[in-house]
């Protein structure tokens, strides 16, 4: 059965994207990230096609300088990197439907302060901000620039637990709603007796006190995750209302996601309480030969070097330094685990070679696949990839900005519209409405976070 898809665009505050050495292409206009008239033209496109969300990834961990990889990482646009989350209100401003989600790590971020920012940002946007919540990739150039010894990977989902856990108090129950009664007459702004302090004792975050910020449209943002190992499975399936995979091998991302559905079902929500989006480049043109050969110059740019450098970031490990006939074996990361799980093989997939993830790595980058044609293959292509996996939508992949989104627009919006895989626009006001349809403005019943709402008064 066709149901329209979930469609976010994928963004980081960078000069260069996932699609390694793009950013040279004259017509890139990527290196003009610190412009704020740059996303402001970017979100008014965005939201006058109809996408449901403009997402930024985000992270602390850039290259290290003492990194055999941070020539190559510098040289290729690897950094600057500025922060996402400062740029929101600007484009809120100038769109009216457009979702905004912006990656924060539960490793860097503490809660009180994490909080009142994306309640802000709630009501700026008028309940269209999203977190993406992640346990921080380069953690240990991260670590490293904070002053601290790096966590190792599970612990740093325990703190993920206990971080979202307070979390979601300070949103859910430091406010009852109605507390704002903004009496001039009687000189009563808002009733003493609605606000709460909260009490939380956990093993990393203690907290007495209330969020300062009112309630805002959606009171929690939208919740998203990224990171598919173990953990990060089962964090997802317990708090993620969206999950951002990577592509690549339509069996291994059908896996996760059917891991995580099943996961949260034994979490009391429904299978379908969660969205899979997954990233993927679209290479689009009027003809199949055209689409190919834009394809054919973006892989001019790619090398091996940029993909290998790009891998260390997130994972820690030189694939350089690796006999690229074999299979990475039983190598242990406390970095990112799914750049590794990624490629390790299962169900009848035997598990890539070092040669193999280089490759895969120059040509589909982090995000793992690419669709290329004219827009009639392009849409095939979706719509067998979305049955093969039960995902229920993409992350759209830079290769040139704004022109992969041009053709996107131009081109794959009519098809994809003619099939009934998009709407003329987002369902409801707020980000969440756009994903579970309107009304649904706040976290649902069944939900962790809606388990601690305040009564409405
Ligand atoms: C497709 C994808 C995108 C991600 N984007 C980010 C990001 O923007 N910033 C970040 O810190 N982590 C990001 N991560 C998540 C980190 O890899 C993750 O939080 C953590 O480092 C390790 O999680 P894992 O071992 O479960 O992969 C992303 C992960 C995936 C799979």
């Amino acid at each position: 059965m066709t149901k329209p898809l979930t469609l976010a665009i994928f963004q980081s505050m960078m000069p260069g994207g996932t699609a390694y050495g793009s950013w040279r292409h004259p017509e890139n206009t990527a290196p003009d990230y610190l412009d704020v008239d740059h996303w402001v033209s970017l979100g008014k496109k965005l939201d006058a096609a109809g996408f449901d969300f403009l997402f930024f990834a985000d992270a602390y961990g850039s290259p290290d300088t003492d990194d055999r990889f941070f020539d190559i990482r510098i040289k290729d646009a690897g950094i600057g990197a500025a922060d996402p989350l400062v740029v929101v209100s600007a484009i809120a401003a100038a769109t009216s439907k457009l979702g905004i989600v912006v990656t924060a790590s539960t490793t860097t971020e503490k809660p009180q302060s994490l909080t009142r920012r994306y309640a802000t940002l709630d009501h700026l946007t008028k309940g269209r901000i999203g977190w993406n919540i992640v346990t921080g990739s380069g953690q240990a150039a991260s670590a490293r620039l904070f002053g601290e010894a790096m966590i190792p990977h599970d612990e740093r989902y325990l703190i993920a637990e206990d971080h979202i856990q307070l979390s979601l108090k300070l949103w859910e129950q430091s406010w009852d709603d109605g507390a704002i009664l903004l009496d001039r007459a009687a000189g009563v702004y808002a009733d003493p007796s609605k606000i709460h302090d909260i009490h939380h004792d956990g093993p990393y975050f203690k907290a007495d006190g209330f969020l300062t910020v009112p309630p805002s449209p959606q009171r929690t943002p939208l919740l998203l995750q990224a990171g598919t190992s173990g953990p990060g499975r089962d964090f997802a399936a317990k708090y993620a209302e969206a999950v951002f995979l990577a592509g690549g091998d339509a069996k291994h991302v059908a896996a996760n996601i059917a891991d995580i559905r099943e996961r949260a079902e034994r979490y009391g929500r429904p299978a379908d309480s969660i969205k899979f989006l997954v990233g993927v480049g679209f290479i689009t043109a009027p003809t199949t030969e055209e689409a190919q050969a834009k394809r054919g110059e973006m892989l001019s740019f790619s090398t091996v070097e940029s993909a290998a450098a790009f891998y260390a970031t997130l994972t820690g490990i030189d694939l350089l330094a690796l006999d690229r006939t074999k299979p990475l074996g039983d190598v242990k990361t406390e970095q990112g685990q799914s750049g590794v799980e990624r490629f390790s093989g299962a169900d009848g997939v035997p598990p890539a070679t070092v040669g193999e993830i280089l490759e895969d790595y120059r040509r589909n980058g982090v995000n793992g696949s690419i669709f290329v044609g004219d827009p009639s293959t392009v849409a095939d292509q979706i719509e067998e990839f979305i049955e093969l996996t039960g995902a229920d939508g993409f992350a759209i992949q830079p290769y040139l900005v704004p022109g992969t989104y041009d053709d996107f627009i131009e081109l794959l919006i009519p098809e994809l519209r003619s099939r009934g895989l998009m709407r003329e626009q987002p369902e409801g006001s707020t980000l969440r409405e756009h994903l579970f349809g309107e009304g649904r403005k706040r976290l649902p019943r069944e939900h962790a976070g809606a388990q601690l709402q305040t009564p409405v008064s």
